[in-house]
C-alpha cells in the first residue's frame, strides 16, 4: 500500500500520541456477531478483535463483515482461535457459551459456562490487564460474578449487560401501550436479568411525568395486575423470542453496543446494568452478588449506583432476587 500513493515529504511527526480504541468480542455466535455488527456501525472503535474456538465460522464471520468495507467507517477488524489477537484492548465483550433451548431457564446454563469462563478470563486478563469486562453470557449476573473472581480486577471494571435488555423491553411495552417514543419512556427493571428480575412502576416518567400519579390524578383506574402483566410479558420475552428463532440476538446487540459507547466515549449515562450490589438498596446478603442497578457508566467503567426512591415492595422484590442470586452463587464454590 505504500507504493501506491507518493508520501507527503518533512511533514511533522503528529502532536499526540493518543492510542487506538480497541473491543474484544469473545464468542461469534449470534450474540457476538450482532454486537460486532452494531458496534462497526456506529463507529466506536478503531480495531475489533473477534475470538471463537471454532476456526472456520470465525474467519467466516470476519471476511463477511471485512466485505462491508465500503459502506462502514474505517475499523481493523481481526479475528483468532488465540488470545493474543485481543492485545491492548479497552473493553473485552463476552458472549461465548451455550444459551438456552426452548423452554430452559438461563440459570440451566451455569455449570457449562462456568467452566469456559475459567478458560477464557485469564488470557483476557493477561493480554489487556486495563481493560473493562462486559459480560453478556448467561446466567448473566453470576458469571459476572465469576468473572469478577476470576479477574482479579477492582468491581467497577466488571460489569454484567443484565436488565439494560430488559429495560429496553419494558420501554418498549409501555411506549407501545401509549404510543410514544420508547426514548421518552424513563423505567427501570432491576435484579436478575431474568425471571426474578422487579419492574420500578414507582419512578416511570413519560417525558417527565410521573406516570403513576398522573394517571392518579386524571382518575384513570388501572389494575396492579396489568401493571404485572406487563412486567410479566417483559420476563416471557426472550422465550417467545427462543421458541420463535432459536435464540435472541438482535436487542442484545443494540444493548452492548449501547453500553460499549457509554464506557468508550465517557458518555457518564445511567444504565441499568449488573454491578457489585452490596451495601446499595438494603443489599447486604453475607456473599456478593452481582445485579443490576441503575448505574453511572463511563470510561472508569461503574462510577456510581443512583439512588432511585423504592416502594417497600420493590425493596423487597429486589432483596428477593439477590437472594435467589445468592443462592446460585453459593453452588459454586469460587
Ligand atoms: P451461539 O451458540 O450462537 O454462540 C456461542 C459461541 O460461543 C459459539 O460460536 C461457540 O463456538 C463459542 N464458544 C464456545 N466455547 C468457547 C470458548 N471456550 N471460547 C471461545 N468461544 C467459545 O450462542 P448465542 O446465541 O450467541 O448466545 C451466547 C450466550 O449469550 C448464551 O449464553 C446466551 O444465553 C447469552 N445471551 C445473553 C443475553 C443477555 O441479555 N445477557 C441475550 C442473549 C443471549
Ligand atoms: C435474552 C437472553 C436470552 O434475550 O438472556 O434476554
Amino acid at each position: 500500500s505504500q507504493a501506491f500513493f507518493k508520501p507527503i515529504q518533512n511533514t511533522a511527526p503528529p502532536s499526540s500520541t493518543s492510542r487506538n480504541t480497541k473491543i474484544s468480542v469473545i464468542g461469534a455466535g449470534n450474540v457476538g456477531m450482532a454486537i460486532a455488527q452494531t458496534i462497526l456501525t456506529q463507529d466506536l472503535v478503531d480495531e475489533l478483535a473477534l475470538v471463537d474456538a471454532k476456526p472456520d465460522k470465525l474467519r467466516g464471520e470476519m471476511l463477511d463483515l471485512q466485505h462491508a468495507a465500503a459502506f462502514l467507517p474505517r475499523t481493523k477488524i481481526l479475528a483468532s482461535v488465540d488470545y493474543s489477537a485481543t492485545v491492548g484492548s479497552d473493553l473485552c465483550i463476552v458472549t461465548a457459551g451455550a444459551r438456552q433451548v426452548a423452554g430452559e431457564s438461563r440459570l440451566n446454563l451455569l455449570q457449562r459456562n462456568v467452566a469456559l469462563f475459567r478458560d477464557i478470563i485469564p488470557p483476557l486478563v493477561k493480554y489487556s490487564p486495563e481493560c473493562i469486562l462486559l459480560i453478556v453470557s448467561n446466567p448473566v449476573d453470576v458469571l459476572t460474578y465469576v468473572a469478577w473472581k476470576l479477574s482479579g480486577f477492582p468491581s467497577n471494571r466488571v460489569v454484567g449487560s443484565g436488565t439494560n435488555l430488559d429495560s429496553s423491553r419494558f420501554r418498549f411495552l409501555i411506549a407501545d401501550h401509549l404510543d410514544v417514543n420508547a426514548q421518552d419512556v424513563q423505567a427501570y427493571i432491576v435484579g436478575e436479568h431474568g425471571d426474578s428480575s422487579v419492574a420500578l412502576w414507582s419512578s416511570i416518567s413519560v417525558g417527565g411525568v410521573p406516570i403513576l400519579s398522573f394517571l392518579q390524578k386524571q382518575q384513570i383506574p388501572y389494575e396492579k395486575e396489568t401493571l404485572e402483566k406487563i412486567h410479566k410479558e417483559v420476563v416471557d420475552s426472550a422465550y417467545e423470542v427462543i421458541s420463535l428463532k432459536g435464540y435472541t440476538s438482535w436487542a442484545i446487540g443494540y444493548s452492548a453496543a449501547n453500553l460499549a459507547r457509554s464506557i468508550l466515549r465517557d458518555q457518564r449515562k445511567i444504565h441499568p446494568i449488573s454491578v457489585l450490589a452490596k451495601g446499595f438498596y438494603g443489599i447486604n446478603s453475607g456473599n456478593d452478588v452481582f445485579l443490576s442497578l441503575p448505574a453511572l457508566l463511563g470510561r472508569g467503567g461503574v462510577l456510581g449506583v443512583t439512588d432511585i426512591h423504592l416502594t417497600e415492595e420493590e425493596a423487597s422484590r429486589l432483596r428477593e432476587s439477590a437472594k435467589a442470586i445468592a443462592e446460585v452463587q453459593n453452588q459454586l464454590g469460587l
